[in-house]
């Protein structure tokens, strides 16, 4: 299993639209059974996979009860491709994971889940704190969509100093420039100034996903975000295996 966060701690960059979208690229185009899992209260991934929300609040029993996390996870209308979903009880799971004084709580797990699924993706919420901090732990590679600008260098160091303070040993961080529109001269000097970063480009097809509550390649497969999401994923499966070689 090799597990991959999505994580900023900038709200709106575009987090849980990639982790949809890899998630399903991953279930149905490289056929590994995958779990995306949401850490995030709104239920975003939730949402754009069309899963309904359960009545009873639970999402927090996974995390401080000892609650078994099969319970809770969903299938979705993609096969190879479950949830787990979040809700409202887990909106002060930071200070809670914090409490519970245990570190290592979501890698062991995400090391559970390792048993039944290949890869595990986490939608993170725009918070750094304890929740980061596990996430960061468990995590084998971080995804960080930036938006472009001629600060993207800046920003990425920023996340990089951040994870760094989680303590020795963090995972590979890939940045992704997001909404790239290149008709923009600050997002094409962007582009420029990190020619090696992956793109996801600015397209009302991505922002159709939530309308859709389906991921792009359900819908618009041959589009050229579709393709950039299957080209990011092809970047992130290559990562994952010359980690794996190093070791
Ligand atoms: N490449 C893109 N092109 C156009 N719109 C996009 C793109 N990526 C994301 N969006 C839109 O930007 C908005 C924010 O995206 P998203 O919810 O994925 O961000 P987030 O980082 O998860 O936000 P939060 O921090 O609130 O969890 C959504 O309306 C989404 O449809
Ligand atoms: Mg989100």
């Amino acid at each position: 299993m090799a597990s991959i966060a999505v994580y900023s701690v900038k709200g709106g960059v575009g987090k849980t639209t990639l982790a949809v979208n890899l998630a399903w690229i991953s279930a149905t185009i490289s056929r590994r059974k995958t779990l995306l899992w949401d850490l995030d209260a709104s239920n975003g991934s939730g949402f754009l996979l069309g899963v309904d929300a359960r009545k009873k609040r639970s999402a927090d029993s996974v995390f401080l009860r000892d609650g078994d996390p099969e319970k809770l996870i969903r299938a979705t209308a993609y096969p190879g491709l479950d949830l787990l979903p979040a809700d409202e009880s887990i909106r002060a799971l930071d200070r809670q994971l914090g409490e519970l004084g245990k570190k290592r709580r979501i890698a062991r797990i995400a090391e559970g889940l390792g048993k039944r699924y290949e890869r595990i993706i986490f939608d993170c919420p725009p918070v750094l704190g304890e929740l980061s901090a596990q996430v960061m732990r468990a995590a084998d590679l971080v995804i960080v969509p930036l938006p472009p600008s001629p600060l993207s260098a800046r920003a990425f160091e920023v996340v990089v100093e951040e994870v760094r303070g989680h303590g020795k040993g963090h995972p590979p961080i890939l940045p992704v420039l997001s909404m790239l529109d290149l008709r923009r001269s600050l997002h094409k000097a962007a582009r420029e100034a990190n020619p090696a970063w992956p793109v996801i480009p600015l397209a009302s097809a991505v922002e159709l996903c939530a309308v859709e509550q389906r991921p792009l390649g359900a819908f618009a497969p041959r589009s050229p975000a579709a393709r950039a999401m299957a080209g990011l994923w092809t970047a992130i499966e290559k990562k994952l295996a010359s980690r794996k070689g190093d070791k």
